[in-house]
């Protein structure tokens, strides 16, 4: 009797111990080997200019948009539906049901139409019982059978909200996904929106593409900043297939000047952030045209070396932010946050080049190299909320 008892004892030590350390295994397996994501992501979702106003129609006008504007070709692949795009209740299989009244279609047809303009479809889904918006279900003890009907579909990314959960945490519920998608046989690019809860940066890049670090962006100029601000901090953990994300682009939608938008982008790109556009695509303005299409720009961003550059100094409100880039090449980015014109001044010392090294620099958006070399430090002046973004050259 006490040997049985003995053995039950054991059994129940070893499966806690088990239960525990399956628990923590995403501090210590890569779970997601989908070999994605060796650049940031990059281009659209709905989010941000149409909250749950979606349907089939605005997403294939989008990827005409895309198409037709010249984006696509400068990298803009992702068309991504977010919340609201379900039946409120699943079919009697368990399976998502596209809603009947704006994607009529349905998600395949949709997929289909996308791929054949060359670009790749994104959808949305929640590691909980139900989505931000409780207009659809989320995918918590559905994981499987959602990852296949993804892939069924055709999707190409997965933007995993984190609202109406069990309580259990993130790095519980997040994996059972991202083994889900493993097993769906589509190479799926998995996007963590956790919000940054329990720092998904420490373990983010065994679980998914990329990681939320903080909640969500609002168009103005304070959310903007805060949120470069708490993404910064986890610069070191960004790595080609697994990237910082501090949310989507507000570039385009109205509440920020020509200036704000161009120091939105400028910190996005050189923090190798997903550049994910948030405004419509279909009614594009010059201004804003001229900001996401910034050829130059988007390459740092894109950069073979995947180095998310940090903020190397402080001033008050004055701040320069540097990163190595491929071929020797450095990045800074001179941002002015406060309310008058300054000049900033940015030394070797500061953003990592050697003593006397002398550079060529080309600035990002006045497209222009300049005609002088610089050796120990670089100025330059900009008005209040503006920035500089310069690419410097080592000649000697
Ligand atoms: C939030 C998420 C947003 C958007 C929204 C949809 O949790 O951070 O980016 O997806 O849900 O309801």
């Amino acid at each position: 009797m006490s040997l049985c008892f003995g053995r039950l004892l054991l059994l129940f030590v070893l499966f806690s111990l088990a239960s525990a350390l399956e628990k923590d295994e995403v501090y210590r397996r890569n779970l997601l080997t989908n070999g994605l994501a060796m650049t940031p992501p990059i281009g659209w979702n709905s989010w941000n200019h149409f909250n749950c106003l979606i349907d089939e129609k605005m997403i294939r006008e989008t990827a005409d948009a895309l198409v037709q504007t010249g984006l696509s070709k400068l990298g803009y692949k992702y068309v991504n539906i977010d919340d609201c795009w379900a039946e409120l209740n699943r079919d009697s299989k368990g399976h998502l049901v596209p809603r009947k009244s704006t994607f009529p279609s349905g998600i395949k047809a949709l997929a289909d139409y996308v791929h054949s303009k060359g670009l790749k479809l994104g959808i949305y889904s929640d590691a909980g019982y139900m989505t931000c918006s409780k207009t659809m279900p989320g995918s918590l003890g559905y994981e499987e059978i959602d990852a296949k009907t993804f892939a069924s579909w055709g999707i190409d990314y997965l933007k995993y909200d984190n609202c109406n959960n069990d309580g259990s945490k993130p790095t519980v519920r997040y994996p059972v996904m991202t083994r889900a998608l493993m097993n769906a046989g589509r190479q799926i690019f998995f996007s963590l929106c956790e919000w940054g809860d329990m720092h998904p940066a420490l373990w983010g890049a065994k679980v998914g593409n990329s990681w939320r670090t903080t909640n969500d962006i609002a168009d103005n100029w304070e959310s903007m900043v805060s949120r470069a601000d708490m993404n910064e901090v986890y610069a070191e953990l960004a790595r080609p297939g697994g990237w910082n994300d501090p949310d989507m682009l507000e570039v385009g939608n109205g509440g920020m000047t020509n200036d704000e938008y161009i120091t939105h982008f400028s910190i996005w790109a050189i923090s190798k952030a997903p550049l994910l556009i948030g405004c419509d695509v279909r009614n594009i303005t010059k201004e804003t045209m001229e900001i996401i299409g910034n050829k130059e720009v988007i390459a740092v961003n894109q950069d073979p070396l995947g180095v998310q550059a940090k903020k190397v100094r402080m001033e008050g409100d004055l701040e320069i932010y540097a990163g190595p880039l491929s071929g020797y090449k450095t990045v800074v980015l001179l941002v002015n946050r406060s309310r008058i014109e300054s000049q900033i001044t940015a030394n070797w010392d500061d953003i990592g080049l050697p003593p006397h090294t002398v550079v060529k620099a080309r600035d990002l958006w006045r497209h222009e190299t300049l005609n002088h070399t610089f050796k120990d430090k670089l100025m330059a002046k900009m008005d209040s909320h503006a920035c500089r973004m310069f690419v410097l050259m080592p000649i000697a």
